[in-house]
């Protein structure tokens, strides 16, 4: 076991080493996998000396640097890293590395669920994948190549445009799938199984046809179409409502049944657990079906927002997941009820949201520390995060916030961005001082409203107090802006 180590966001350092581009081949068999991957990379910090990748338990085949085989002595393996010493400002790098995805019960990484190959890699599971810089400020271009027994997994997908399906031999084809968007290790993924489909199309604003498939298990290809009409409601939602066209030929949806997260918004080929994918009028309520037109529509939606736009650090989660929830909770309230999905939602912030708050576990959208990311995924990050950002939208008003979106857009694509970056495009185009509201990323608990009603004398007054309550550590916080 490796010593439980507390991250804190003011470490905050850049990468010492930036990857360029990358190039990704699996060869997938029965027993295992075997994974090359081809960098380019060029060092931004030029004192620093080693390169040192992130790995879990990594089996090594071999290692080059521009096509030269790297000594023992040169390189150093540990639990968690591989360690390249003395390496020069700009270089090719060429790892081969074997993994037992049929052996992988994590859920993150490359595993199988049932007989499909897929992957789940945020926040960390890349690195149980391949040694890689596995952090969401490195953004680097992807090439992936997948080959596989044909028979078995006739459906091989990866991030980005189709390249180039090649038969390698009687038994084996290889597919290989190109990302132009960089993008963090987190978004990739792979899907190799024998899946039925629906397939679709869809007209952008600007004119580019799009290629929609959505991949399941064989026989419930008929419950896939509620989901279709949503992604297609979706994309053009968000042309409508924040200017946001999607960017590759083809959209990708996957649904898996072992999955431990709703869904995940890889680029161009989200994962999604089937109970967010599949739905029948005999068998689903009218619950399951807004709850499929929903997460579809916030896997879509971090196409820009998390995608093209994405985290710094795994501090700004709710940078992409506060603000994307905020969008879906509008989308679903535009497309059925906006009275009804407002009720649904402050329902659930009370139930789940509220609660985790008045807990030991009570913490800010923007947490301080962690020990593991993955138990940051909560209510407080998407839901009260989402709260948030509809609080700038008021306070905003329509036209402000789609000028302050259109200008975060424009300021920050392609880019690995903080929660300040946000609000600097907010306060910018909405023309308004956002500093005080900014406690409401670094304070944590439900502060409480007393109301006071009284009339004398021909006046009435009303007198609202708030109430805040300590941090968790007992230290006292400051009023909140609350609209
Ligand atoms: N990033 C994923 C989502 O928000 C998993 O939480 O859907
Ligand atoms: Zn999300």
């Amino acid at each position: 076991m490796s010593e439980i180590k507390e991250i804190y966001l003011h470490n905050y350092t850049k990468p010492a080493f930036y990857i360029d581009s990358i190039n990704l081949v699996f060869d997938l068999f029965e027993e295992y996998a075997l994974v090359t991957s081809m960098m380019q990379i060029q060092k931004s910090d030029a004192d620093e000396k080693h390169l040192r990748l992130d790995t879990i338990d990594l089996e090594l085949i071999s290692l080059y640097i521009n096509d030269l085989k790297v000594d023992e002595s040169r390189y150093i393996i540990e639990e968690e890293s591989l360690t390249i010493l003395n390496v020069p400002a700009t270089f090719r790098i060429k790892i081969e590395n074997k993994i037992y995805p049929q052996n992988n019960t994590e859920l993150e990484g490359l595993y199988k669920s049932g007989s499909i190959f897929c992957t789940q890699n945020e926040p960390e599971g890349f690195r149980r994948i391949t040694p890689y810089l596995d952090r969401p400020d490195v953004m680097s271009v992807f090439t992936t190549t997948v080959i596989a027994d044909k028979d078995k997994y006739p459906i091989l997908l990866s991030n980005g445009n189709k390249k180039e399906i090649v038969e390698v031999d009687e038994n084996r084809q290889s597919v290989t799938w190109f990302d132009p968007h960089k993008k963090p290790s987190y978004l990739f993924a792979l899907v190799a199984g024998d899946l039925g489909s629906v397939n679709d199309s869809y007209v952008t604003a600007s004119g580019e046809n799009v290629e929609l498939n959505i991949y399941c298990d064989l026989g419930n290809e008929s419950k896939c179409h509620h989901a279709m009409n949503s992604l297609k409601e979706a994309m053009l939602w968000d042309e409508q409502k924040y200017g946001r066209e999607y960017d590759l030929e083809i959209y990708n949806i996957v649904a898996v049944d072992s999955f431990n997260m709703g869904a995940m918004e890889n680029k161009g080929l989200n994962i999604f657990n089937s109970a967010y994918v599949l739905a029948d009028t005999d068998t689903a309520s009218d619950a399951n079906f807004m709850g499929i037109q929903s997460v579809i529509a916030h896997e879509y939606f971090h196409n820009w927002t998390g995608n093209r736009i994405t985290c710094r650090d795994w501090f700004q989660l709710t940078l992409k997941e506060g603000l994307t929830v905020f969008r879906d909770q509008c989308f679903s309230a535009d497309l059925n009820s906006q009275e009804v999905q407002r009720i649904e939602d402050v329902k659930a912030l009370r139930e789940r949201q509220f609660v985790e708050d008045a807990s030991p576990t009570s913490h800010p959208i923007q947490p301080k520390s962690y020990i593991s990311m993955n138990n940051f995924y909560t209510a407080t990050v998407y839901e009260k995060g989402a709260e948030v950002i509809r609080m700038i939208h008021t306070l905003l008003g329509e036209e402000n916030y789609r000028r302050a979106t259109d200008l975060y857009f424009e300021s920050f694509d392609g880019q690995a961005v903080t929660t300040d970056d946000f609000l600097w495009a907010m306060q910018k185009a909405g023309n308004i001082d956002l500093s005080a509201f900014k406690n409401w990323y670094h304070q944590s608990g439900t502060p409480k409203l007393e109301v006071e009603e009284s009339f004398s004398e021909g006046i009435y007054s009303l007198t609202l107090t708030q109430k805040i309550p300590n941090a968790v550590d007992g230290s006292e916080q400051k009023p909140f802006t609350i609209l």
